[in-house]
């Protein structure tokens, strides 16, 4: 386990000054300000999808949506691994970036938010491409109720409930590393 003041001496200066912040000004990186947009964006537009479907019973325009915000998903989360484990070599060292420190038990809630965030954020895509995956073979084109439709209904819902956790709870993360102040 890496302790706090580990952290903060992996982070150079020259590093410090290489860094660009992000765009919705905090001391954060633009793929990660990118990656909060989009989770942002996406419940409501998962809802959308939901009032298509439930309401409008319009199968079409949900196939579509659930495709298009699968595709912006698996996009946004590639690149946030790239831009945070490649080209800022972790994300202690973009919290680092802050001008004011964090403090060591700030960091340690920060860590754990973290990890509670990770337990969504990795099962989602999981639930999301077996979700999809299954509705593109067993839902026949033009998408209508079919024999598929219990099991997807239960997939799609825990879907739909993993990736709303993710966004909640990478959002409260963003807010206590970058947001919060001493
Ligand atoms: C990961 C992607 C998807 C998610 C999260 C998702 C989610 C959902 C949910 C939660 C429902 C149930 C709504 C209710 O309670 O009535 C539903 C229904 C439905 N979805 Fe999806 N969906 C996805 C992809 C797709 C795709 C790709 C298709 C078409 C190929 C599709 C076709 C349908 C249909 C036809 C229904 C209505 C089932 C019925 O009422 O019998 N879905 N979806």
């Amino acid at each position: 386990m890496v302790s706090h003041q580990q952290v903060r001496t992996q982070s150079l200066p020259e590093q410090d000054s290489q860094m660009e912040h992000g765009f919705l000004g905090y001391r954060s990186t633009f793929m990660l300000d990118f990656v909060v947009s989009a989770l942002v964006l996406i419940v409501p537009l998962l809802l959308f999808s939901l009032y298509t479907v439930k309401i409008q019973r319009n199968f079409s325009l949900h196939k579509k949506l659930q495709i298009v915000l699968g595709a912006v998903l698996l996009v946004a989360v590639s690149a946030f691994e790239i831009d945070v484990q490649i080209m800022h070599g972790g994300w202690q060292n973009i919290v680092n970036q802050r001008e004011t420190p964090l403090t060591l038990e700030q960091f340690q809630d920060v860590r754990n938010i973290l990890y509670v965030h990770l337990i969504f954020a990795v099962s989602t895509p999981f639930f999301w491409a077996t979700t999809l995956f299954l509705a593109l073979r067993r839902i026949p084109n033009p998408p209508a109720p079919c024999a598929h439709s219990s099991l997807h209904k239960k997939l799609g819902w825990i879907s739909t409930i993993d990736i709303t956790l993710t966004s909640l709870t990478g959002l409260y993360w963003y807010y206590m590393a970058f947001v919060t102040s001493v």
